[in-house]
């Protein structure tokens, strides 16, 4: 429920407050904990450091990793990087979404996938890459998107 979501927000809170700068390894641990950082606990934090919502809300929405829904069943991290870019990545990435539907951070509606950005894989020898769930997808081309769209269905 909200409540023991708000609770256990509080508890990440108490434990982190005494770092400098202690905003960031909270909503870290926040993430960790949920797998997203809810609407409904942004308040808490705010109210717990003295900040506004508009900061929190401002700083989740700045950081690629941070979300404020839950991920899709798969997520698809799609390399945006200089080596990706230089083999095709954005074509690439524009054809999946297209197939998809969605756009950068969104997740479909039957919420079965998401797709993020992500820069380098550490795959760059076959770019353009992509990463599903634990899974990663080099040489990016019609048939491995294909392969892609397979692995997300199920
Ligand atoms: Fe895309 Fe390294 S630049 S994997």
């Amino acid at each position: 429920t909200t409540d023991t979501m708000i609770e256990k927000a509080r508890a990440i809170v108490d434990a982190h407050r005494h770092l400098e700068g202690p905003l960031l390894p909270i909503l870290h641990a926040v993430q960790a904990e949920f797998g997203y950082v809810p609407r409904d606990v942004q308040p808490a934090i705010a109210d717990a450091l003295n900040i506004s919502r508009a900061e929190i809300h401002g700083v989740v929405s700045f950081y690629h990793d941070y979300r404020s829904e839950p991920a899709g069943r798969h997520v698809i991290r799609i390399c945006r990087s200089e080596a990706c870019q230089s083999m095709g990545g954005e074509a690439a990435a524009a054809s999946l979404l297209q197939k998809l539907g969605l756009d950068w951070h969104q997740t479909s509606a039957d919420g079965a996938v998401t797709v993020e950005p992500v820069y380098c894989l550490g795959l760059c020898a076959c770019s353009p890459a992509a990463m599903v769930d634990g899974d990663v997808y080099g040489r990016l081309d019609d048939e491995t998107i294909n392969d892609i769209l397979e692995e997300v269905r199920t």
